[in-house]
């Protein structure tokens, strides 16, 4: 693998909190009134192209949050993916070239079982998951979707992690004749992510191959993600060619470029502010422009589930 300097990426091109809505969301804001203006509107079958492909076999999870989920509409034209642009329409509007099939991720390092496996070998043997978790994105707003996976965990114990797998890196495929964001010097592409292990098997942790009942739209990270609730969206890594299993702390995209504003560990903590602005609120995207942030809770909510994956850490060290 070719390795670079991180490239000079400036601040600003993380949206600051003041614009992160963008003209389309503005418009369709304005547009709404009342009680519509507060609750995310859940997307009716109709509201889903038919274009997008229905996931057959999805069983209904347990972990789902009781929350409404937002429109179909919110959670596929507003969003982050640099490998399409920086601004939250650019997914959408540019990924209509992007081919998501035939899939193959490598597994490697420091596992029993490695080499490199079609996108069916990898999930076909799952059931997949309906998870409905909220997204908290670092921007401060957050979305409430409709996730269609597997549990991560059960897919790495079938490649044989040996004692020295510490930590599970992830990298997001090169491909910028179809994805025109990684023509320019955005980010030291292509676009990686760590956890610890024990953060990778946690129950909580998925694979994500779809939402709303169909398969991931290229938007949203086809044909494979990461969705970890209890953390910052950018740990949610999309597009993922390759998983590692290796001894020591990987190289991460936000955490390595920008370490002053992007941790590591990156879990939603309100007491810790991102230098430029607060994380104690946030925007639920679709409740509509002037209505008031909510309170972000510890670890987005699921602190009883993961608070014990950090006991004994200083979490505004490890931030
Ligand atoms: N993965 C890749 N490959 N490239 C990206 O730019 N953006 C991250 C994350 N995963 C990103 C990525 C950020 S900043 C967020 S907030 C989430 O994806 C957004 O995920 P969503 O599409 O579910 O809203």
């Amino acid at each position: 693998m070719l390795i670079k300097k991180p490239r000079d990426i400036k601040s600003s091109d993380i949206t600051p909190e003041s614009v992160y809505l963008d003209r389309r969301k503005l418009l369709q804001a304005a547009g709404l009134s009342g009680t519509a203006m507060l609750l995310p509107q859940a997307a009716r079958p109709g509201d889903i192209p038919a274009r997008y492909k229905k996931l057959e076999g999805v069983i209904k999870s347990h972990y789902s949050t009781s929350r409404e989920p937002n429109s179909f509409e919110d959670v596929t034209t507003y969003n982050n993916f640099y490998e399409f642009g920086t601004k939250k329409s650019d997914p959408v509007d540019n990924s209509g070239n992007f081919k998501p099939q035939p899939w193959s991720v490598t597994i490697d390092g420091e596992a029993e079982v490695t080499g490199t496996f079609g996108l069916e070998d990898i999930v076909g043997p799952h059931t997949l998951e309906e998870r409905i978790y909220r997204l908290r994105c670092v921007e401060a707003w957050s979305m409430v979707v409709p996730w269609i996976g597997i549990p991560l965990g059960d897919l790495l114990k079938r490649f044989k992690p040996t004692s020295k797998a510490k930590y599970v890196a992830f990298e997001t495929i090169m491909r910028p004749g179809e994805m025109p964001g990684q023509r320019r010097s955005i980010l030291d592409w292509p676009y990686r992510e760590g956890l610890r292990i024990d953060e990778a098997m946690h129950p909580l942790t998925i694979l994500a191959t779809g939402l709303y009942g169909v398969a991931l739209p290229n938007q949203n990270g086809a044909p494979l993600r990461l969705v970890i609730p209890w953390k910052y969206g950018f740990k949610s890594i999309k597009s993922i060619v390759r998983i590692s299993f290796v001894e020591t702390m990987p190289y991460t995209s936000w955490s390595d470029t920008l370490p002053r504003e992007y941790g590591f560990y990156a879990n939603v903590n309100p007491e810790v502010d991102h230098p430029r602005w607060s994380q104690a609120r946030e925007r639920p995207i679709g409740a509509g422009f002037f209505a008031a942030k909510i309170p972000t809770l510890m670890l987005n909510g699921y602190a009883d589930q993961v608070a014990g994956l950090y006991t004994g850490m200083d979490l505004v060290k490890n931030f």
